[in-house]
């Protein structure tokens, strides 16, 4: 049992289980338990009224109000996600006040989630549905009323490889796809020799029918050359718009778009030409610039519908990965170990020696 009465405002109810933890732990735990979010004034009082640690999620702007705010004594913000780009970086190391996310125990959900709605908008899993339950199967037919496209064989242009980008990687090896990778700070050769000797062995084995292929490359050959396009990267002033009418121009009018990392980095309003101009053949986007997706967004347009999929920020809401108290399994009980790591002054209190502490860079010297 902690001596200290540590006080904890959680911004949303990331998991009972988890949370539970904290107050084994001793300490005081308020949680703003509604499905929305709370607003900036309650989250300024809580942390003016002297709490510890704050667990935010992707929606709450932690911001250099609500660090000057907390600047005496706030010790921790703990994020339940792996992006971070809702807080303040900058002024979070100003004050030397660590904040933590939840990278590792979402790559997988992620990644599979990546996987699967590319393969939901290349074969049209959502219109074939539609068509069943709207009563309009009337026959069956080669090619009436529409073909999917395949997705076994085909290439991948990889935008960012880092942890979620090569886990997303592994997925297209089943399905015997060529890698195309594209990241500018991350480049991870012995990753990409891994991934030659596992094709090595599929052909040896009879897994493929031929030599799969990866490499490293610049942007415009990998969206040249790709049959879909995913991204992987983070939400930066570099990234935002990445996805514009250019690049969009470079892909191929066959290809489809892939975005599970954040809605920013894809210019919606180009998007939204490109799918209307058959630029592109399709995309499938778990993330927006606003979320929820505003009703007047043009990616509402029906004339897209059959080639769009949107999904409502869903890529890493699987049960064990949102939930689990686990810090190894789950996002909750990695939330939770970040406080815990903190108000406890585990790893000697060295915030820089915290596995889940993202800015690590402000207390290298203590
Ligand atoms: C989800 O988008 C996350 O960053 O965890």
């Amino acid at each position: 049992m902690s001596k200290v009465r540590h006080r904890v405002f959680a911004t949303c109810n990331i998991g009972k289980e988890a949370l539970e933890r904290l107050t084994e732990q001793g300490y005081e735990l308020e949680v703003y338990d509604s499905i929305d979010p709370p607003p900036k004034e309650l989250i300024l009082e809580q942390v003016s009224s002297g709490v510890d640690a704050l667990v935010t999620t992707l929606r709450d702007s932690i911001d250099a109000e609500v660090f000057e705010a907390g600047k005496q004594t706030l010790r921790v913000v703990a994020q339940d996600a792996v992006g971070f780009d809702n807080i303040d970086r900058d002024t979070a190391n100003r004050y030397r006040i660590p904040f933590t996310n939840t990278a590792d125990v979402l790559t997988e959900a992620t990644a599979e989630f990546a996987f699967f709605i590319l393969g939901c908008v290349s074969r049209k899993l959502y219109p074939s549905e539609r068509l069943v339950r709207e009563l309009q199967w009337t026959t069956w037919h080669p090619s009436f009323p529409f073909l999917g496209d395949e997705v076994t064989g085909k290439t991948v242009a990889v935008i960012g490889t880092g942890r979620i980008g090569q886990a997303f990687i592994r997925k297209c090896t089943g399905f015997n796809m060529d890698v195309l990778c594209h990241d500018p700070v991350f480049q991870d050769h012995e990753f990409v020799e891994s991934f030659c000797k596992l094709a090595d062995l599929k052909f040896e084995m009879g897994f493929s029918e031929r030599l799969l292929t990866i490499r490293y490359t610049d942007f415009e050959d990998a969206l040249n050359n790709a049959d879909y396009v995913s991204l992987h990267i983070p939400l930066t002033p570099e990234t935002h718009h990445l996805i514009d009418d250019t690049a969009l121009e470079q892909m191929r009018p066959t290809a489809f778009l892939i975005n599970t990392s954040r809605g920013p980095i894809v210019d919606e309003q180009a998007l939204y030409r490109a799918l209307k101009n058959n630029k592109i053949a399709g995309a499938a986007l778990d993330v927006f610039a606003e979320e929820p997706l505003p009703e007047d967004s043009p990616l509402r347009d029906p004339e897209l519908e059959d080639r769009l999929r949107l999904f409502h920020h869903f890529a890493s809401a699987g049960r064990q990965t949102r939930l689990s108290p686990d810090p190894q399994l789950g996002m909750a009980g990695r939330c939770v170990q970040g406080v815990i790591d903190v108000l406890e002054g585990h790893y000697d209190g060295d915030p820089s020696r915290m596995p889940y502490v993202v800015n690590k860079e402000a207390f290298n010297d203590s």
